[in-house]
């Protein structure tokens, strides 16, 4: 008999096709996370937003069984369980934000979970200040820059105290200061999360193992280690790219 704990998280024979679209873009996907940090790579258009979207439950897989600690989310107050625990933001900050405020957008997780008006805003102040953006309340969300928007799209979810963090793009639209800010929070978290990027340095700053999305199977990347590195180049900065 088998006493271990299950994950958190646990995609069993996952496949997806869009409807309307014949070929699978998503084939066979199995995967597991407890407390870990994952990065998740592959070229555009491969699925990795559409994954993020199966876990969360916004689209339903063809086959296969999504598992929260053990259990198959299947029903609608499964998918709530799961929401309630896992933090998704999405690539796109102006899906994720709704509010005139920066205060209201924030809140609106925290009132939803049933906290207090008072209790609810403590811990929106809390979580942007956290994230540098002290004094951010009364700022009309919609006015707010692209990384600006990125870091209150965080916030609306860090402040909601999930266990697990699915981060699509976290890095896009930031600045380097910010994005350095961005890698340290992450850091500092003691959360597991799964982060798409296509921003490699940011991925080895931030996580421990590597996944990618090929031709509709997700692999773990066993060669190679995530890594960054500082290197010379005797002309100067001349632009340039690298290869392997
Ligand atoms: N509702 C839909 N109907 C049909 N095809 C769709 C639908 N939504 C997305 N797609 C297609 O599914 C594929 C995967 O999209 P997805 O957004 O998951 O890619 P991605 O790996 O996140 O790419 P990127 O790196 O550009 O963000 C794309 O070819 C996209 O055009
Ligand atoms: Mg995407």
């Amino acid at each position: 008999m088998n006493y271990e704990t299950p994950p958190l998280l646990r995609l069993c024979n996952i496949s997806y096709s869009h409807p309307g679209t014949s070929a699978s873009l998503l084939q066979d996907i199995n995967f597991s996370i407890n407390r870990e940090h994952v990065g998740l790579i592959g070229p555009n258009g491969c699925g990795k937003t559409t994954l993020f979207q199966l876990i969360m439950g916004l689209l339903k897989p063809d086959s296969g069984t999504i598992l929260l600690e053990g259990n198959a989310v299947t029903k609608s107050r499964d998918i709530k369980k799961l929401r309630r625990k896992l933090g998704f933001l999405f690539q796109h900050s102006d899906d994720q934000l709704f509010s005139p405020t920066v205060l209201e957008d924030v809140a609106f997780g925290p009132l939803n979970l049933g906290l207090s008006p008072d209790d609810a805003r403590d811990v929106s102040v809390q979580t942007l200040e956290q994230l540098g953006l002290k004094d951010f309340e009364g700022r009309i969300t919609h006015n707010l820059s692209g990384g600006e928007k990125k870091l209150v799209a965080l916030a609306t979810i860090l402040a909601m105290k999930p266990q697990l963090l699915l981060l699509d793009e976290p890095s896009n639209n930031l600045d380097p200061a910010t994005r350095e800010r961005l890698i340290e929070i992450l850091r500092g978290l003691d959360l597991a999360h799964i982060i798409i990027s296509h921003d490699l340095d940011f991925l080895a700053a931030t996580c421990t193992t590597l996944y990618t999305v090929q031709d509709g199977s997700l692999q773990r990347c066993e060669q190679k280690q995530v890594h960054s590195h500082e290197h010379i180049h005797p002309y100067g900065d001349y632009p340039h790219q690298h290869g392997t």
